[in-house]
């Protein structure tokens, strides 16, 4: 397992903890995350969830070796637990911040879309190439993307991989803040530890009106849908291929 997790007062940190990998997230990930998730909905002394990340990159998405099994059958669509991470962010309350340093890709983007604040760093660099993939959006973002940053910005991110700065992510609308890199993390703390000032019941129903989870639900279980046929085509395929053949260089 390779999130590392402590409990800060009534923040609870999850730390990626797979530098060597770009935190590159595998299913275990997943599965550790979704627990983490759920325990903060149970747990009313954790005010706040604040996901971090070790290294130079926040996180390079899925793990693409674990998209490989999928596509081969080793792993079985039963045995995916990104699924339920997806969903457990979407219903989660209990307020989310996020520190993005370094580039973010995939999941390291769309989990975004779920924090309800974001810090990234100035030179951080977002990238959704879903369909360089031969992928489509997943977390929801086919819809959030779009209504948060608008349909031009979101179809160029995700259909020609269009990366962006921190700078221009803050003034989109998909991040609250950017600082130097160096300092994403401290920012993000005080963000948190403002947020586990606030009354908590206030805050966790605040969240629940402002965004419709079964709605969320709804688009992330059509998304899977189409995700999980699309990982088996040869465009996929393809893709996938020519990333092992990178990592064997
Ligand atoms: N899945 C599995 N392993 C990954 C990974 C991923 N998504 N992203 C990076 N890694 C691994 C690399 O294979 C490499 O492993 P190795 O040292 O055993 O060869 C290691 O992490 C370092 O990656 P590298 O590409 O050398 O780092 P970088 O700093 O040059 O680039 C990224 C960082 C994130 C820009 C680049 O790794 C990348 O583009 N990764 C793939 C992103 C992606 O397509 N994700 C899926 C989105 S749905």
């Amino acid at each position: 397992m390779t999130i590392r997790v402590s409990e800060e007062g009534t923040i609870l940190r999850l730390t990626l903890d797979r530098a060597d990998k770009k935190n590159a997230l595998t299913n275990e990930m997943y599965a550790a995350l979704t627990a983490q998730l759920k325990r903060a909905e149970q747990d009313d002394s954790i005010r706040v969830v604040l996901i971090d990340a070790e290294g130079d990159v926040f996180c390079a998405g899925n793990d693409l070796n674990d998209f490989a099994a999928i596509a081969s059958g080793q792993l079985r669509r039963d045995e995916i637990k990104s699924f339920e991470f997806l969903h457990a962010l979407a219903r989660a309350t209990c307020p989310i911040v996020t520190a993005v340093q370094g580039s973010a890709v995939g999941i390291g983007v769309t989990l975004l879309l779920h924090s309800d604040i974001a810090v990234v760093a100035d030179d951080a660099k977002l990238s959704v190439p879903f369909v360089d993939l031969g992928l489509v959006p997943e977390a929801g973002s086919s819809v959030l993307l779009p209504l948060r940053v608008g349909h031009a910005r979101a179809f160029e991110m995700v259909a020609l991989g269009k990366q962006i700065l921190g700078t221009e992510a803050v003034a989109i609308g998909l991040a609250n803040a950017c600082v130097p890199g160096v300092e994403v993390r401290e920012r993000a703390t005080a963000y948190a530890k403002q947020l586990a000032s606030r009354p908590p019941g206030a805050l966790r129903a605040t969240k629940r009106l402002m965004r419709d989870a079964s709605a969320l639900d709804a688009v992330i279980d059509r998304e899977i849908t189409v995700f999980a046929e699309r990982l088996t085509s040869p465009e996929t395929a393809q893709a996938l291929q020519a990333f092992a053949q990178r990592q064997k260089r």
